[in-house]
């Protein structure tokens, strides 16, 4: 019990001690840097980190930028954004945040700056049992279940057609899938509603047999 007790005091009169010496050691005079100015300086440092400074990501999730469409993209940062009382066309909350402190300059340079970069397609490997079955749906569409080519819009080679009809080429599956379930739920809908037409009477396996079969297309 004595022991308790001395034990209780001994800390009593030793951490107040270690905690003023932890905060002095703390302070050091690290000035904040001032705002990014240039778009390159904006891609490099927020958006590097889930992008890749050219827009390259690597990460399955967050979609390759690099050589999308300039309109596109600016049009995507738009829809991104809440303006005044309304709320994003396009919802994320993490590209929301991202967006909320830039203006449309910042938009506009940002498109033209991914669109300037070189494309790395995913390298991230394809379910080859299924690229075969997405390559005909991505050609030449379901006529059994009323489903489009998505060449059509898309281009024989998915490039896309500037500004309205975004490049597909190379993008990863995973990222695809999400948007393409996203369009049916209609939880995206920043497309007037054309992808939700297009894919709504597709089967959870055509999707992922064309999110497959698009990120091998270079
Ligand atoms: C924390 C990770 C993260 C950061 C940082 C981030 N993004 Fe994103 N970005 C995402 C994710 C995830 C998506 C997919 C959003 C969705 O569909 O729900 C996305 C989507 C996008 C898209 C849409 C692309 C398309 O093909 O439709 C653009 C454009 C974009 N981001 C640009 C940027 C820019 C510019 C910055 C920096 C200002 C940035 N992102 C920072 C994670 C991030
Ligand atoms: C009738 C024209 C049309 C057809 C056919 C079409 N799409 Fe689209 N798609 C669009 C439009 C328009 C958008 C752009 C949405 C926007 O502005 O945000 C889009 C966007 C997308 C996106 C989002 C890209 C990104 O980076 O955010 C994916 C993925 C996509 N389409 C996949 C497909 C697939 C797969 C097919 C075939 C099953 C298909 N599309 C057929 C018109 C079409």
């Amino acid at each position: 019990m004595k022991i308790i007790k001395n034990t209780v005091l001994l800390l009593m009169l030793v951490l107040p001690v270690t905690i003023s010496a932890e905060t002095d050691t703390t302070e050091t005079a690290e000035s904040t840097p001032p705002p990014p100015a240039t778009v390159e300086e904006i891609a490099a440092g927020v958006c590097a980190g889930c992008h890749n400074a050219d827009g390259n990501s690597v990460i399955p999730m967050n979609p390759i930028l690099a050589g999308q469409h300039a309109e596109y993209i600016t049009k995507q940062l738009m829809d991104f954004k809440a303006s005044d009382s309304n709320p994003p066309m396009r919802n994320s909350p993490v590209m929301s945040s991202m967006v909320a402190a830039l203006s449309a300059e910042d938009m506009e340079k940002l498109g033209e700056y991914y669109a300037k970069q070189k494309t790395n397609p995913s390298s991230i490997p394809a379910d080859e049992k299924i690229v075969d079955t997405g390559k005909i749906l991505y050609h030449g569409g379901n006529i059994g279940n009323g489903v489009p080519a998505c060449a059509s819009c898309h281009g024989p080679n998915g490039s896309g057609i500037p500004p309205r009809y975004p490049a597909l080429a190379g993008q990863h599956a995973e990222y695809t899938i999400t948007q393409l379930n996203l369009f049916n739920t209609g939880d995206r809908a920043n497309d007037n509603d054309v992808m939700h037409k297009v894919i709504t009477r597709m089967s959870g396996q055509e999707k992922r047999a064309v999110a497959a079969y698009i990120s091998t297309m270079r």
